[in-house]
Protein backbone atom coordinates (compact mmCIF):
# COMPACT_ATOMS: atom_id res chain seq x y z
CA UNK A 1 0.00 0.00 0.00
CA UNK A 2 1.71 3.26 -1.14
CA UNK A 3 0.29 5.06 2.30
CA UNK A 4 2.76 3.05 4.27
CA UNK A 5 5.65 4.11 1.67
CA UNK A 6 6.69 7.44 3.09
CA UNK A 7 7.89 7.81 6.93
CA UNK A 8 9.54 5.63 9.31
CA UNK A 9 9.70 1.60 9.24
CA UNK A 10 10.44 -0.21 11.90
CA UNK A 11 7.62 -2.33 13.64
CA UNK A 12 3.95 -2.51 11.83
CA UNK A 13 0.51 -3.77 12.99
CA UNK A 14 -1.72 -4.27 10.79
CA UNK A 15 -5.28 -4.16 12.31
CA UNK A 16 -8.36 -6.11 10.60
CA UNK A 17 -5.47 -8.13 8.28
CA UNK A 18 -8.07 -10.53 6.92
CA UNK A 19 -6.98 -12.04 4.02
CA UNK A 20 -4.36 -8.80 3.08
CA UNK A 21 -5.96 -8.23 -0.19
CA UNK A 22 -5.20 -4.63 0.40
CA UNK A 23 -1.80 -4.76 1.43
CA UNK A 24 1.47 -5.94 -0.14
CA UNK A 25 2.35 -8.18 2.33
CA UNK A 26 5.65 -9.43 1.28
CA UNK A 27 6.79 -5.72 0.17
CA UNK A 28 6.00 -4.83 3.61
CA UNK A 29 8.01 -7.76 5.38
CA UNK A 30 11.34 -6.62 3.22
CA UNK A 31 11.21 -3.24 4.83
CA UNK A 32 9.84 -3.81 8.38
CA UNK A 33 11.44 -5.63 11.04
CA UNK A 34 8.32 -7.01 12.66
CA UNK A 35 4.67 -7.22 11.11
CA UNK A 36 1.67 -7.98 13.67
CA UNK A 37 -1.64 -8.93 12.49
CA UNK A 38 -4.81 -8.45 14.26
CA UNK A 39 -8.09 -9.65 13.40
CA UNK A 40 -10.79 -12.09 14.73
CA UNK A 41 -10.24 -14.23 11.49
CA UNK A 42 -6.94 -15.53 12.56
CA UNK A 43 -7.27 -18.17 9.66
CA UNK A 44 -7.32 -15.74 6.78
CA UNK A 45 -4.22 -13.91 8.11
CA UNK A 46 -2.81 -17.30 8.60
CA UNK A 47 -2.90 -18.38 5.09
CA UNK A 48 -2.33 -14.48 3.98
CA UNK A 49 1.10 -15.07 5.70
CA UNK A 50 1.65 -18.18 3.89
CA UNK A 51 0.58 -16.75 0.31
CA UNK A 52 3.21 -14.17 0.98
CA UNK A 53 5.73 -16.58 2.38
CA UNK A 54 6.55 -14.51 5.29
CA UNK A 55 7.13 -14.51 9.17
CA UNK A 56 4.18 -12.38 11.22
CA UNK A 57 2.60 -12.42 14.88
CA UNK A 58 -0.84 -13.24 14.65
CA UNK A 59 -3.16 -11.86 17.05
CA UNK A 60 -6.86 -12.99 17.57
CA UNK A 61 -8.60 -9.75 18.74
CA UNK A 62 -11.68 -7.91 19.05
CA UNK A 63 -10.24 -4.44 17.96
CA UNK A 64 -13.53 -3.11 18.82
CA UNK A 65 -14.69 -4.28 22.63
CA UNK A 66 -18.70 -4.51 21.03
CA UNK A 67 -18.60 -7.98 19.23
CA UNK A 68 -19.09 -9.88 22.97
CA UNK A 69 -21.62 -7.48 24.08
CA UNK A 70 -23.94 -7.03 20.68
CA UNK A 71 -26.40 -10.36 21.89
CA UNK A 72 -27.02 -8.37 25.06
CA UNK A 73 -27.31 -4.94 23.53
CA UNK A 74 -29.46 -6.45 20.85
CA UNK A 75 -32.13 -7.12 24.38
CA UNK A 76 -30.99 -3.84 26.25
CA UNK A 77 -29.13 -1.24 24.31
CA UNK A 78 -26.25 0.24 25.95
CA UNK A 79 -27.08 3.81 27.48
CA UNK A 80 -24.67 6.93 27.71
CA UNK A 81 -22.29 5.57 30.76
CA UNK A 82 -21.94 2.06 28.62
CA UNK A 83 -21.43 3.79 25.73
CA UNK A 84 -19.08 6.15 27.20
CA UNK A 85 -16.80 3.30 29.20
CA UNK A 86 -16.70 0.72 25.60
CA UNK A 87 -13.34 2.59 23.97
CA UNK A 88 -11.33 2.51 27.45
CA UNK A 89 -12.43 -1.43 27.58
CA UNK A 90 -11.63 -2.09 24.40
CA UNK A 91 -8.16 -0.23 24.69
CA UNK A 92 -7.76 -2.19 28.04
CA UNK A 93 -8.56 -5.86 26.61
CA UNK A 94 -6.45 -5.37 23.58
CA UNK A 95 -3.54 -4.17 25.41
CA UNK A 96 -3.59 -7.04 27.91
CA UNK A 97 -3.51 -9.23 24.61
CA UNK A 98 -1.04 -7.21 22.82
CA UNK A 99 1.34 -5.90 24.98
CA UNK A 100 4.12 -4.21 22.37
CA UNK A 101 3.70 -0.66 20.89
CA UNK A 102 4.49 -0.27 16.99
CA UNK A 103 5.80 2.51 15.17
CA UNK A 104 3.41 2.00 12.20
CA UNK A 105 -0.38 1.00 12.90
CA UNK A 106 -2.40 0.69 9.57
CA UNK A 107 -6.60 -0.05 9.74
CA UNK A 108 -8.15 -0.66 6.96
CA UNK A 109 -11.60 -1.99 6.12
CA UNK A 110 -12.37 -2.12 9.81
CA UNK A 111 -14.90 0.79 10.45
CA UNK A 112 -16.68 -0.45 7.54
CA UNK A 113 -17.22 -3.73 9.07
CA UNK A 114 -17.31 -2.71 12.69
CA UNK A 115 -20.74 -0.42 11.33
CA UNK A 116 -22.41 -3.99 9.49
CA UNK A 117 -21.83 -5.84 12.70
CA UNK A 118 -24.03 -2.85 14.71
CA UNK A 119 -26.51 -2.80 11.41
CA UNK A 120 -27.10 -6.56 12.00
CA UNK A 121 -27.72 -5.70 15.62
CA UNK A 122 -30.05 -2.95 15.62
CA UNK A 123 -32.73 -1.50 12.72
CA UNK A 124 -31.73 1.26 10.65
CA UNK A 125 -34.50 2.84 12.37
CA UNK A 126 -33.68 1.81 15.51
CA UNK A 127 -32.17 5.33 17.95
CA UNK A 128 -29.39 2.75 19.25
CA UNK A 129 -27.94 1.83 16.23
CA UNK A 130 -25.97 5.19 15.25
CA UNK A 131 -24.85 5.23 19.19
CA UNK A 132 -23.52 1.89 18.81
CA UNK A 133 -21.94 2.46 15.57
CA UNK A 134 -20.04 5.77 16.43
CA UNK A 135 -18.99 3.94 19.78
CA UNK A 136 -17.57 1.00 17.75
CA UNK A 137 -15.63 3.78 15.25
CA UNK A 138 -14.46 5.49 18.51
CA UNK A 139 -13.27 2.70 20.75
CA UNK A 140 -11.20 1.34 17.38
CA UNK A 141 -9.25 4.49 16.44
CA UNK A 142 -8.38 4.54 20.39
CA UNK A 143 -7.18 0.85 20.57
CA UNK A 144 -5.44 1.41 16.74
CA UNK A 145 -3.97 4.98 18.96
CA UNK A 146 -2.96 2.91 22.26
CA UNK A 147 -0.88 0.38 19.86
CA UNK A 148 1.52 3.16 18.69
CA UNK A 149 4.72 3.75 20.13
CA UNK A 150 4.78 7.80 21.59
CA UNK A 151 4.83 9.72 17.94
CA UNK A 152 4.19 6.20 15.70
CA UNK A 153 1.96 6.40 13.10
CA UNK A 154 -1.17 5.79 12.11
CA UNK A 155 -2.95 5.45 8.72
CA UNK A 156 -7.10 4.62 8.90
CA UNK A 157 -8.37 3.48 5.21
CA UNK A 158 -11.75 3.83 5.63
CA UNK A 159 -14.35 2.32 2.86
CA UNK A 160 -17.44 4.62 3.34
CA UNK A 161 -19.72 3.42 0.77
CA UNK A 162 -20.33 0.22 -1.46
CA UNK A 163 -22.52 0.16 -4.37
CA UNK A 164 -22.30 -2.09 -8.00
CA UNK A 165 -19.81 0.04 -10.98
CA UNK A 166 -22.64 1.68 -12.77
CA UNK A 167 -23.75 3.85 -9.79
CA UNK A 168 -20.35 5.37 -9.87
CA UNK A 169 -20.43 5.90 -13.67
CA UNK A 170 -21.39 9.22 -13.77
CA UNK A 171 -19.04 10.78 -11.78
CA UNK A 172 -16.02 9.11 -13.72
CA UNK A 173 -14.53 12.97 -14.19
CA UNK A 174 -15.21 14.00 -10.46
CA UNK A 175 -12.18 14.25 -8.15
CA UNK A 176 -13.52 11.56 -5.37
CA UNK A 177 -12.71 13.55 -2.65
CA UNK A 178 -15.47 15.84 -3.85
CA UNK A 179 -17.11 12.67 -4.48
CA UNK A 180 -17.15 11.52 -1.21
CA UNK A 181 -18.46 15.14 0.21
CA UNK A 182 -21.13 15.49 -2.01
CA UNK A 183 -22.63 11.27 -1.28
CA UNK A 184 -21.73 12.45 2.39
CA UNK A 185 -24.18 15.37 2.16
CA UNK A 186 -27.07 13.30 1.05
CA UNK A 187 -26.96 11.14 3.62
CA UNK A 188 -26.01 7.76 1.16
CA UNK A 189 -22.29 7.17 3.25
CA UNK A 190 -22.35 4.36 6.05
CA UNK A 191 -23.43 5.88 9.17
CA UNK A 192 -20.29 6.47 11.59
CA UNK A 193 -17.66 6.32 8.83
CA UNK A 194 -17.98 9.62 7.50
CA UNK A 195 -14.71 11.76 7.20
CA UNK A 196 -16.03 14.26 9.45
CA UNK A 197 -17.36 11.80 11.97
CA UNK A 198 -13.97 9.68 11.77
CA UNK A 199 -11.37 12.76 11.64
CA UNK A 200 -13.06 14.02 15.17
CA UNK A 201 -13.25 10.40 16.54
CA UNK A 202 -9.33 10.11 15.70
CA UNK A 203 -8.48 13.29 16.78
CA UNK A 204 -9.54 12.17 20.04
CA UNK A 205 -6.53 10.12 20.98
CA UNK A 206 -4.26 10.97 18.20
CA UNK A 207 -2.59 14.16 16.66
CA UNK A 208 -1.47 15.67 13.19
CA UNK A 209 -4.59 14.10 11.72
CA UNK A 210 -4.87 14.83 8.14
CA UNK A 211 -6.30 13.30 4.81
CA UNK A 212 -4.23 11.38 2.98
CA UNK A 213 -6.25 10.80 -0.46
CA UNK A 214 -9.64 9.17 -1.20
CA UNK A 215 -9.98 7.44 -3.92
CA UNK A 216 -12.54 4.42 -5.29
CA UNK A 217 -11.42 1.11 -5.00
CA UNK A 218 -13.05 -1.68 -7.98
CA UNK A 219 -13.16 -4.46 -4.94
CA UNK A 220 -15.04 -7.32 -7.67
CA UNK A 221 -16.55 -6.98 -11.28
CA UNK A 222 -19.98 -6.35 -8.91
CA UNK A 223 -18.57 -3.92 -6.63
CA UNK A 224 -16.74 -0.78 -6.40
CA UNK A 225 -15.89 0.94 -2.87
CA UNK A 226 -15.50 4.57 -2.02
CA UNK A 227 -12.47 4.61 0.47
CA UNK A 228 -10.58 7.44 2.13
CA UNK A 229 -7.04 7.54 3.98
CA UNK A 230 -6.58 9.53 7.02
CA UNK A 231 -2.77 9.80 9.03
CA UNK A 232 -2.31 10.58 12.44
CA UNK A 233 0.27 9.79 14.51
CA UNK A 234 0.23 9.22 18.81
CA UNK A 235 1.05 11.80 20.74
CA UNK A 236 4.89 12.07 22.04
CA UNK A 237 5.42 12.38 26.02
CA UNK A 238 5.92 16.24 25.26
CA UNK A 239 2.59 16.93 23.09
CA UNK A 240 0.69 13.80 24.90
C1 LIG B 1 -13.32 -5.88 4.94
S1 LIG B 1 -12.26 -6.99 5.77
C2 LIG B 1 -10.72 -6.32 5.28
C3 LIG B 1 -9.66 -7.37 5.39
C4 LIG B 1 -8.33 -6.97 4.78
N1 LIG B 1 -7.95 -5.62 5.11
C5 LIG B 1 -8.31 -7.30 3.33
O1 LIG B 1 -8.39 -6.41 2.49
O2 LIG B 1 -8.24 -8.49 3.00
C6 LIG B 1 -12.38 -6.52 7.47
C7 LIG B 1 -11.60 -7.38 8.41
O3 LIG B 1 -11.89 -6.90 9.72
C8 LIG B 1 -12.06 -8.00 10.58
N2 LIG B 1 -12.91 -7.58 11.70
C9 LIG B 1 -14.20 -7.17 11.64
N3 LIG B 1 -14.63 -6.83 12.87
C10 LIG B 1 -13.60 -7.03 13.73
C11 LIG B 1 -13.42 -6.86 15.12
N4 LIG B 1 -14.41 -6.41 15.89
N5 LIG B 1 -12.22 -7.15 15.66
C12 LIG B 1 -11.20 -7.62 14.86
N6 LIG B 1 -11.30 -7.78 13.54
C13 LIG B 1 -12.50 -7.50 12.97
C14 LIG B 1 -12.68 -9.09 9.72
O4 LIG B 1 -12.44 -10.37 10.26
C15 LIG B 1 -11.99 -8.85 8.38
O5 LIG B 1 -10.83 -9.62 8.25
Amino acid sequence: MGLLEAGPAGTLAILGAGNCNDVDLAGLAARFDAIALLDIDTKACRAAARRAGVEVAIHDVDLSGVLGRLTRWRRQPPGPDELRALPAAAVEAVRAAVPARFDVVLTSGVLSQLVWSAMETFAVTDPALRGVALGSVVAHLQVASSLLRPGGALVVVADTLARPPDFFRPFAEVDPLDLLVGLESRGLCLPGTELGVVSQALALSAVDVGLAGAWLWAVSPQRTHLVYALRARAPTAATG
